[in-house]
């Protein structure tokens, strides 16, 4: 059975900036700068133009990271993409990056999975495309995070305790076989399906009729705001987060046979640097071995961990030989953690 390695790595974030002045500026939302930060350590994000949606991010990402494999886009045999903003219900934006990436005009009908495990969803689509390399069905699979935050976020006040922490972005990796002695260790996942709709967009209710209530009779007409939008108890978040990503982290060490102190570089799932910081405290981890984007990016939920392993191969900080660990943790809820031998 052949180890599955990354052997690629690209990133992609849409050009416009958006600080935290700005959401009080040119969204009108009653929020400052200082609190944004001391609660989140987020200085900005990045929203797309409309008429871009998480799988146009996606191309961008996918090719830096077919590219930076020495691969050609036709090299690869399955597409995995994690996301929570898909462009439409259904189908996935799976097939969609496909065609985009021109695999169906040159024929290449390869397999598109879509992930929903939101902030955890690189994690587990990391830990579904190693185990299907190392079947040695397909060779190189793309896996992508994406997310089009902006066009869902109600950037007014009354949104506010949620829409301050989300930006848009896409982050790609390869998964290729290999003989050498390094690639994707090991992975553990896990869930808690009590917690469901602690954080959740319930756009619809398929268990109703009709499917999306509104407010006029005749069925059609205005969404109810609780249900256009995401809510979010962000307290009991940061709680099970802190709780989750440490013993998730722990377990994958344990797996593993490995000690604390043999990972070189964390990469955590960027939600908020104050769940990283408590989690990185607790864990005894010195602040050499953490890199965070948040600040720049803010929370781009499936795409945090790709971004910011493409940053850190981009920049030199993760360099071949390195022992990585990514931890996720995120709505579901739902938890991940990979052990990663670069
Ligand atoms: N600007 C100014 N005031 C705000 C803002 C804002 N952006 N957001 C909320 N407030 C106000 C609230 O309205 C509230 O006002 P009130 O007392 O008048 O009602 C007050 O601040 C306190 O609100 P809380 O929700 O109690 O604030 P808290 O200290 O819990 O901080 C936060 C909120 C930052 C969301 C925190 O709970 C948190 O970080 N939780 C983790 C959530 C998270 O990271 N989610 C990411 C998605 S999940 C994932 O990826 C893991």
């Amino acid at each position: 059975m052949p180890n599955a390695y990354i052997s690629g790595t690209g990133g992609y974030v849409p050009p416009r900036i958006v600080t935290n002045d700005d959401l009080r500026t040119q969204y009108g939302m009653d929020t400052t700068h200082e609190w944004i930060v001391q609660r989140t350590g987020i200085e900005q994000r990045h929203f797309a133009e409309e008429g871009i949606c998480s799988a146009d991010m996606g191309v961008h990402a996918a090719e830096k990271a077919i590219a930076n494999a020495g691969l050609e886009k036709t090299d690869i045999d399955m597409i995995i993409f994690a996301t929570l903003s898909p462009r439409h219900a259904f189908p996935g934006d799976g097939v969609y990056l496909q065609e985009k990436l021109g695999l169906c005009a040159a024929g290449r009908f390869i397999p598109a999975l879509d992930i929903r495990n939101q902030c955890s969803g690189f994690v587990y689509g990391l830990a579904t495309a190693s185990s299907m390399v190392q079947s040695g069905q397909v060779k190189h699979v793309l896996l992508v995070g994406g997310e089009t935050h902006s066009a869902a976020l109600d950037l007014s006040t009354r949104g506010r305790t949620v829409s301050s922490l989300f930006g848009d972005g896409a982050g790609a990796v390869v998964v290729s076989p290999t003989e050498e002695d390094r690639g994707i260790r090991g992975w553990y996942l896990g869930a808690d399906g009590r917690y469901a709709d602690v954080l959740a967009q319930r756009v619809w209710n398929m268990s109703k009729r009709p499917y999306v209530p509104t407010r006029e009779e005749d069925g059609v007409g205005e969404v109810a705001p609780e249900m256009l939008w995401a809510n979010m108890d962000g307290k009991l978040v940061f709680k099970n987060a802190v709780e989750r990503m440490i013993q998730c982290y722990m377990q994958a060490c344990f797996d593993q046979k490995i000690d604390q102190s043999d990972i070189d570089l964390f990469l955590f799932h960027q939600a908020n640097l104050r769940i990283n910081q408590m989690v990185a405290q607790m864990l005894n981890i010195p602040e050499e071995k953490t890199i965070h984007n948040i600040q720049r990016y803010g929370n781009t939920t499936a795409a945090t961990i790709p971004l910011l392993m493409a940053e850190a191969v981009e920049t030199g900080r993760l360099k071949p030989g390195m022992k990585v660990a990514c931890v996720a943790f995120g709505s579901g809820f739902t938890w991940g953690s990979a052990i990663i031998d670069w």
